[in-house]
């Protein structure tokens, strides 16, 4: 049984106090009475990770980095470690954002090098993927998601997390239909038994993102291979994070 995991993605926002109250907010709720049955990892800026790790504590919600480099360390004017990420408590890092795959031209063996790196470092890489909304109305959608499961997942398949999120639900606030959802999921978990074998594969979480807010993330959760969230916007404002977090099926 594959339990629930919502991942916040705080991207580059916030200041320090806003970073440490959000994240007291959301510790707060974890641990409370109302706790949701479900993994919680908040991801702020790198810069914030000591004040955000010290704001949650040591309650069950996680720390997790945005992105790290592949090389463990070395001349990489401002890049992050993955030891480093381990060092200063982080269980996950996000691999392979589509912001970091346009913004910074990462390609699937970039990200396979960073998931990699992760694994060694201790870490469960939350690898995404997704594809832009030409390649869907191209009707190329499960290509390109075959082509990036092939290309960016790590060569171990134990810690490990993949997120699907369609380049054009991120930020937009459309999301992708259940349907095509589904299909997704179920193409990116076929391919991963190809690669690990079924059982494997089966214990790999794959989580949706792209769009999730408080009044569509129940319907989304309770999707057939949907095993969870990767939050944006909505993670930067705690209650709809923890309505969303609450949403675990
Ligand atoms: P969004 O971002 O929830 O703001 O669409 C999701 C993501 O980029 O991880």
């Amino acid at each position: 049984m594959r339990r629930t995991l919502i991942a916040a993605n705080w991207k580059m926002n916030g200041l320090r106090d806003d970073a440490i109250a959000l994240a007291a907010a959301v510790a707060g709720h974890a641990g409370g009475a109302a706790a949701p049955d479900c993994d919680i990892v908040v991801c702020p800026p790198a810069p914030l990770l000591v004040p955000v790790g010290e704001a949650l504590g040591a309650g069950p919600v996680a720390l997790g980095g945005q992105d790290c480099h592949a090389e463990a360390s070395g001349a990489f004017t401002g890049d992050t470690a993955a030891p480093l990420l381990a060092d200063l408590g982080c269980r996950f890092v996000i691999v392979g954002h589509s912001e970091r795959r346009q913004g910074h031209g990462e390609s699937d063996a970039t990200v396979r090098a960073k998931a990699q790196a992760a694994q060694a470092a201790g870490l469960t890489p939350i690898v995404c993927l997704g594809e832009t909304e030409a390649e869907r109305a191209a009707g190329e959608a499960l290509a390109v998601i075959e082509r990036q499961v092939a290309g960016s997942v790590p060569e171990r398949g134990d810690a490990l997390v993949l997120a699907y999120e369609p380049v054009w639900a991120i930020g937009t606030g459309k999301v992708a239909t259940p349907e095509d959802v589904a299909e997704a999921h179920g193409h990116i978990r076929a391919r991963l038994g190809v690669l690990f074998g079924p059982e494997a594969a089966a214990r790999i979480r794959l989580l949706y993102g792209g769009s999730v807010k408080p009044d569509n993330a129940a319907g989304l959760l309770a999707l057939a291979d949907v095993d969870g969230a990767l939050v944006g916007g909505a993670s930067l404002k705690a209650e709809e994070f923890r309505a969303i977090c609450r949403a675990s099926p």
